[in-house]
This record gives C-alpha cells, sequence and structure tokens, in this order.
C-alpha cells in the first residue's frame, strides 16, 4: 500500500535525523525532521493525542518537492516524529502535497485534506501548477489516499477563479454532524478570496459561497485560511502574499492577517469588522488552529516567511521550526495570544526582582539562558520626566546580541537581530506599535535556542523572530535612557 516514494522518505527521514544533536536543535519548539519545514497541517486532536503534520522536504535543507512530515505530542511542547504522512506519489499531486487540515470521522478515521499539484506543460510552453484538493483516511501512522481524488476541481471553482491558486483546505465539522472548509482561491481580479464548501459525509464535496474577497486590499493571493468562531465572534485567519506596508500594521511582503466579523450561514458570506494583523515580528506564516478537547482555540504558525528563508545556511542539516502553540480569544474586537498553559509545567528556577531601578546599562544575578520564560513589567522611574529608551538584549556576548526595545514617547516596540550571527542582507528588525501609557509596558519574552517570541500586554500584539546565534551567547541585560522601573520575573524552561 505505501508507495515506493513514501518508502523511501521514510527510511531516508528516519536514517539523516540520526546525525543531527538534540540540543543543535529548538527544544520545544517542534522543528523539522531532516531537511526543511513549512506550514504547519493537519493540526488535530486524534485517539488522545495532538497530531501536527507539516510541509516537508527530507532530502535538503530547501524547499522541494512537497511529502507531509508528521509529529505528535500530548502537551504541545515534547514532540515525538511519526514516519512521514503523504509523499507526491500519485497522478494528481505528483508535484507536491501542499497545505491542508485534518479531522475526525465518526468511523474513528483520520481524515486528511490537502492540497494535490500538477505541473501541467500548457500549449504555449508554459507551465500551470494545476491545484486541486484531495484527501487521505488512515489510523494515526499510515494513511491511504482515497480513490475518488481529487474531490475538488476546477468544476468547484466559481467563475473567473484561477486553476493554479486553489489551495490549503481548512476542514472542520459542524455540530449537525456536516463537514465545511475553506480554501485560499484567486479571482479575476488578481487578488485573494477565500471559497467556502460543504459535505456530508467529509468525502463529497459541494461549493457553497466565496466566503471573503480581498479586492486588492492586503496583498495579493490569500493562503493558508481558517475560520472558526471565538468567543462569540467569527474570525478568518489568512497569509497574503505579496503585501504592501500600512503604518506599523502591516508590512512588506508576505503577512498574517487577522478578520473579526459576521458570518451569514445562509449565504456562506463573512463581514468584516476589522482587521489586524497576527504576529508584528518577522518571522510568522501560514497559522493553523485546533479546537482542544477542553476548549480553547489553539494556534500554531510556521515560525519563519518566505522573505527571511536564507537567514540560515542551506548547508545545515534541517530548516524550520513551529512556533509556540498560542492559545487566542478575542477582546474588545482584538484577537489576544498567550503561550499555551502547558509552558507553566516547564517553568524552574524562578528567579524575581521587584522595583529594580534601570538607568544606564544592567545585569541581574541569575537572569541569563537561552531557553528562558521571562516576565517584565515596566513603569517610568519619574512620572514627570519619562525615559527615553528602554532596551532588554538577550543571546548576548561580546560579539552577538538580539534586543527588544521600547520608545515610549512613541509608543514603538522593536525587535532587532543585527548582531545575531546572520550574514545575509535581509530583514533584522521590525516595528510594532504598542498600545502603552506613560511609559507602563507588559512583556513576556519566550527564549528557544533559536527563536524569541514576545507577548506585550498580556497577548494584545505579539512578535516573533527567529536567530541563530551560537548558543554560549546567553546573557541578558537591560538598558534604560532615563529612568525605569522594573519588575522581572525569569524561568528556566527544562
Ligand atoms: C504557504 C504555502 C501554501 C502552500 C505551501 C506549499 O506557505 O505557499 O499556500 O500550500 O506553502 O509548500
Amino acid at each position: 500500500m505505501t508507495s515506493q516514494t513514501l518508502r523511501e522518505a521514510r527510511k531516508y527521514e528516519e536514517a539523516a535525523e540520526k546525525i543531527i544533536k538534540k540540543e543543535d536543535r529548538p527544544d520545544f519548539h517542534l522543528s523539522v525532521r531532516t531537511g526543511w519545514l513549512n506550514d504547519p497541517n493537519g493540526f488535530s486532536y486524534y485517539k488522545g493525542e495532538y497530531h501536527l503534520f507539516y510541509q516537508y522536504y527530507p532530502y535538503e535543507a530547501k524547499w522541494g518537492s512537497m511529502h507531509w512530515g508528521h509529529a505528535v505530542s500530548k502537551d504541545l511542547l515534547h514532540w515525538e516524529y511519526l514516519p512521514a504522512a503523504l509523499a507526491p506519489d500519485e497522478a494528481y499531486d505528483k508535484d507536491g502535497c501542499f497545505s491542508g487540515s485534518a479531522v475526525v470521522l465518526p468511523d474513528g478515521r483520520h481524515l486528511l485534506m490537502y492540497t494535490g499539484v500538477v505541473r501541467e506543460h500548457q500549449m504555449d510552453d508554459t507551465f500551470c501548477d494545476v491545484q486541486t484538493q484531495c484527501l487521505a483516511v488512515g489510523d494515526g501512522l499510515d494513511y491511504e489516499k482515497y480513490k475518488k481524488n481529487p474531490v475538488l476541481d476546477r468544476r468547484h471553482l466559481p467563475e473567473g477563479a484561477s486553476r493554479a491558486d486553489f489551495r490549503d483546505p481548512k476542514i472542520w465539522q459542524e455540530k449537525d454532524g456536516t463537514y465545511r472548509c475553506v480554501i485560499g482561491s484567486r479571482p479575476a481580479d488578481g487578488s485573494g478570496q477565500i471559497l467556502l464548501y460543504t459535505s456530508k459525509n467529509g468525502l463529497d464535496w459541494e461549493f457553497k459561497s466565496i466566503l471573503a474577497s480581498n479586492h486588492n486590499r492586503f496583498g495579493k493571493m490569500w493562503e493558508c485560511p481558517d475560520f472558526f468562531k471565538l468567543d462569540g465572534t467569527w474570525v478568518l485567519l489568512t497569509s497574503p502574499q505579496d503585501m504592501l506596508p500600512k503604518g506599523f500594521e502591516y508590512h512588506n511582503g508576505n503577512g498574517t492577517l487577522c478578520m473579526t466579523g459576521d458570518f451569514d450561514e445562509e449565504t456562506g458570506t463573512f463581514t468584516e469588522k476589522s482587521d489586524q494583523s497576527v504576529d508584528y515580528g518577522i518571522d510568522f506564516y501560514a497559522p493553523q488552529t485546533v479546537l482542544a478537547p477542553d476548549g480553547r482555540r489553539i494556534m500554531i504558525g510556521w515560525m519563519q516567511n518566505w522573505d527571511t528563508c536564507n537567514l540560515r545556511s542551506p548547508d545545515e542539516p534541517w530548516f524550520g521550526q513551529m512556533s509556540l502553540p498560542r492559545e487566542l480569544s478575542i477582546k474588545d474586537g482584538r484577537l489576544y495570544q498567550k503561550p499555551i498553559k502547558e509552558l507553566d509545567t516547564m517553568r524552574q528556577n524562578r528567579i524575581a526582582y521587584s522595583d529594580v531601578a534601570v538607568s544606564g546599562i544592567l545585569s541581574l544575578e541569575g537572569i541569563k539562558g537561552r531557553k528562558v520564560d521571562m516576565e517584565l513589567t515596566l513603569r517610568p522611574g519619574d512620572e514627570q520626566n519619562l525615559y527615553q529608551k528602554f532596551a532588554v538584549r538577550f543571546a548576548q556576548n561580546d560579539e552577538y546580541h538580539t534586543s527588544l526595545s521600547f520608545r515610549p514617547r512613541e509608543s514603538i516596540l522593536k525587535v532587532d537581530r543585527k548582531f545575531s550571527g546572520s550574514r545575509r542582507a535581509i530583514i533584522h528588525q521590525r516595528r510594532c506599535l504598542v498600545n502603552s501609557k506613560n511609559g507602563n509596558l507588559k512583556l513576556r519574552i519566550i527564549l528557544d535556542r533559536f527563536s524569541v517570541e514576545v507577548f506585550v500586554n498580556d497577548g494584545e500584539h505579539v512578535l516573533t523572530a527567529t536567530m541563530y546565534t551560537q548558543q554560549d551567547a546567553e546573557g541578558i541585560s537591560f538598558f534604560a535612557d532615563g529612568e525605569v522601573n522594573m519588575d522581572i520575573v525569569k524561568y528556566d524552561l527544562i
């Protein structure tokens, strides 16, 4: 049943994984088993465990013909690799098994829905990557592709929609037992739209509606949609390509977009009320959510971005890691994120200082490390004379550091990894406009060997960046131009 292509990938990954030392990977963020990883796929809870699949090219640390890698976890922090789940081994997916998602069928089987890609030679001697939606059914380990694949193709597209940009199905089950999925699509205006499909049994699918249209406002094509109700509000997540910047909200290139609004079940249309970035840092893309058994909506993203992929040399044995899983909520129409609560169980060696006066450079006994959970509460040291700047540096030694700096007068928080050891002229800094009154700010900073994730004001804004700084750069220091009064609670994550 298993194809030659999949058998080869499984054999290869098992051997290649062994040459990567545990210490050369992130500790509690999922990284690729070997080779290349991009989007999270098939994020689901099945048979008592979380399953996470990913866009995967095992043979080199660069994007190639897409497989689905596979890992499972009980706590979303400690992952165990399973054999690759899908390989591009059928006529309808021979040029790639692109992104998709998973649900559990009533008979207990695990259903995967993914995009099959076929590079079609055109009459004018050009090529068109035709994309269709396909299914595979399995037991959490082995998956068999559905004999009636593809289940959605050009016949199920609304008029004017492109055959080459039709991808990334996100499937879910309704309370009445029927299924729905949203898929990224490109209409005739060249931008993006999200299509909604329905199914009675998860196998036979019908076009329902155009759920939402970009009209060239937020980038071009919309990739990797997700759609769910959260705290009484409908939320549409998508990752637009080719964004233009807008203030401090959106940056150039591949971005992440969260829209909240209303959903008309009858017509299958979404009406937007608000929009925002999902992540304001450098490395975050193509997030996908799962509804946990306890009702939490948990999101995980590719902790990378297409525009910054060459941060790391392709000679390394692995490239690509996932973000920390984040619990989502809606407050005053805004998406909030916080690290999953399971992370608290990894907190050890608590060190706390209260009311520390920071003015100039400061180091604190016991505050260092590269696997760290650190909460900073900042207050102005002198309300009459507001400080100019506060900064925290980490992954630091004499040569290297990455920093977060905050200018209260502009309310701008900046992440800067220029001195993280990167040898490429790519984006190394990003600024975010945060909410701060009189220099008060709360930061939760999570470090894991090759990344930093910053949760501002209990998750009102999040900034994510990767950094491949050598691990002995583990210093952490503080700086203030002016006077800052700081509380700090720091844990090692073990
Ligand atoms: C997003 C994406 C998806 C596609 C996949 C291919 O990062 O471009 O739209 O399915 O990556 O690997």
